[in-house]
């Protein structure tokens, strides 16, 4: 069992206890055949740079090495996990492994990170980094000052730097290759990073970034989290605005900036935006708390439908036009999930629009084989957990380690 923290543990409890009203059981939903153990690297000469985690620890991350034809190939992950917007939540969390590499443990490596060729064909023989968030504003923040009763440091735009520098003497600066991704909260950091991630890497010949489940919108209505509220106090508490592109923040305010959908139009270098059109944890928090309760029923009410697809029209919208799908690629699909380079990734639990996948959507708009800009026409959320096919699962549960040692 790794390092519990209170963050994935509130999440891992909803999405169980919505495992539990689907008819999938928990137990077969958690079988994980082909991850692998990754230990956790501590950046060198971080905290010389102030590069540091919430409570002073140096930044980690976790590589596994590519092979064959991958070799030259990097798949540079920044990892997710909410935000802490005020000094009590921030003080918690630099507790855990969200604010801590001395918390850390190892971390599953499956999905995208799989090594298995039939399972994740484009991607098995990458070098692989998985950089453990543990600033608590997105690797944003640059607060020179230390409050001695707190001892808290917000330092996420140093952190990314710092491990990047690391990256590029271990291999990275001589790849052919590298994509930039992110989940969730390390969604917005994968775009806002990708045009300095490209400027890294001048003799690769292909880079380009993805926002995996991070393209957080701003609802007319916001039901819950006001995301404008949220990103108000962590462009305050941690000293965002700087890494903030000036063309944006030129125009509005630095809480404006950090919505993808302001955002986007500056990035320069190649973007994929994936998406549920009804990610879990945005419409939990935007539409309402528990909402994704019967969508897993199918027993949402007319009232409830109709305010899906107004949710679902404005999230449309705010996605880059498929004017250039080569700059800016989307794939949106329907499905009640949140995040799919983990675990919504292996042939036992993929999610398709029409039968293409994510991982062969991306696969082609990264090597220039087909740029896409797909969005599932399904219009109401579906579910996602009864997609996952119970027989595979049942055939190894016992051999294999289990998605709830993740947390
Ligand atoms: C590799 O993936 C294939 C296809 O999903 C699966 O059948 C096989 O069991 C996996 N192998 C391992 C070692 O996980
Ligand atoms: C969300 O917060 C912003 C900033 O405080 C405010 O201007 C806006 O009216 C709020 N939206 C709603 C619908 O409450
Ligand atoms: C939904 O939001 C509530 C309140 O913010 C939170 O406690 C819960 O964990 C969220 N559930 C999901 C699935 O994100
Ligand atoms: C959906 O069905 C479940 C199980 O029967 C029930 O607990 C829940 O209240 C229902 N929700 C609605 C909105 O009717
Ligand atoms: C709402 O949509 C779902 C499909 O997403 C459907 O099963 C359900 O019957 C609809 N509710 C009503 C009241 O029409
Ligand atoms: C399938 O998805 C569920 C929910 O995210 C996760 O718990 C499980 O580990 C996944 N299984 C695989 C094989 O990725
Ligand atoms: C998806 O693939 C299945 C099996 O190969 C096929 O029966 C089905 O028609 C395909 N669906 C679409 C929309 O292409
Ligand atoms: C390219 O992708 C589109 C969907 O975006 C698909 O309809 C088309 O068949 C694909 N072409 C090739 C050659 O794979």
């Amino acid at each position: 069992m790794m390092m519990a923290n209170t963050y994935l543990q509130v999440l891992c409890l909803s999405i169980c206890s919505l495992a539990i009203i689907n008819t999938v059981s928990s137990a077969n939903e958690n079988y994980l055949p082909e991850a692998y153990h990754v230990s956790k690297t501590i950046v060198k000469n971080a905290v010389s740079k102030g590069a540091v985690c919430l409570d002073g620890s140096p930044p980690a991350y976790h590589f596994e090495p590519g092979f064959g034809d991958g070799a030259e190939t990097w798949l540079v992950q920044l990892s997710g996990g909410e935000w802490c917007r005020d000094v009590e939540a921030c003080l918690d969390r630099s507790k855990s492994d969200l604010g801590s590499s001395n918390v850390m443990g190892s971390w599953w490596f499956t999905g995208m990170f799989s090594k298995n060729q039939s399972g994740n064909p484009e991607f098995y023989n990458w070098n692989k980094v998985f950089i453990r968030y543990c600033d608590g504003g997105g690797f944003t923040g640059d607060v020179e000052y230390v409050d001695p009763a707190t001892k808290l440091h917000f330092r996420g735009a140093r952190i990314f730097k710092a491990v990047l520098d690391e990256l590029l003497e271990k291999g990275l600066k001589t790849a052919k290759s590298a994509l930039l991704s992110g989940s969730s909260a390390g969604g917005f950091p994968a775009m806002l990073y990708c045009d300095y991630f490209r400027t890294l890497l001048p003799n690769t010949p292909r880079v380009k970034c993805m926002n995996d489940a991070g393209y957080f919108i701003n609802p007319k209505e916001p039901f819950l989290t006001n995301f404008t509220e949220l990103y108000t106090s962590l462009v305050t508490l941690h000293g965002s605005a700087k890494a903030l592109p000036k063309e944006c923040t030129s125009k509005m305010s630095p809480e404006l900036c950090f919505f993808p959908e302001n955002m986007q139009q500056y990035v320069k270098t190649p973007l994929f935006i994936a998406s549920s059109a009804y990610d879990k944890y945005q419409i939990n928090s935007s539409i309402a708390n528990g909402i994704n309760t019967c969508i897993g029923y199918s027993n949402c009410t007319a009232a409830t439908n109709q305010t899906f697809l107004e949710f679902r029209s404005r999230f449309l919208n705010a996605l880059p036009k498929p004017t250039n799908p080569k700059l800016k690629g989307v794939f949106i699909d329907s499905f009640n999930h949140h995040s799919q380079v983990q675990y919504w990734w292996s042939p036992l639990n993929i999610t398709t629009i029409n039968n293409l996948t994510l991982s062969k959507a991306l696969a082609d708009w990264f090597y220039d084989r087909n740029y896409t800009y797909v969005i599932h026409e399904h219009e109401l959320p579906i579910p996602a957990l009864g997609v996952v096919k119970e027989k595979e699962h049942k055939a190894k549960e016992e051999q294999a380690p289990s998605a709830k040692s993740l947390t």
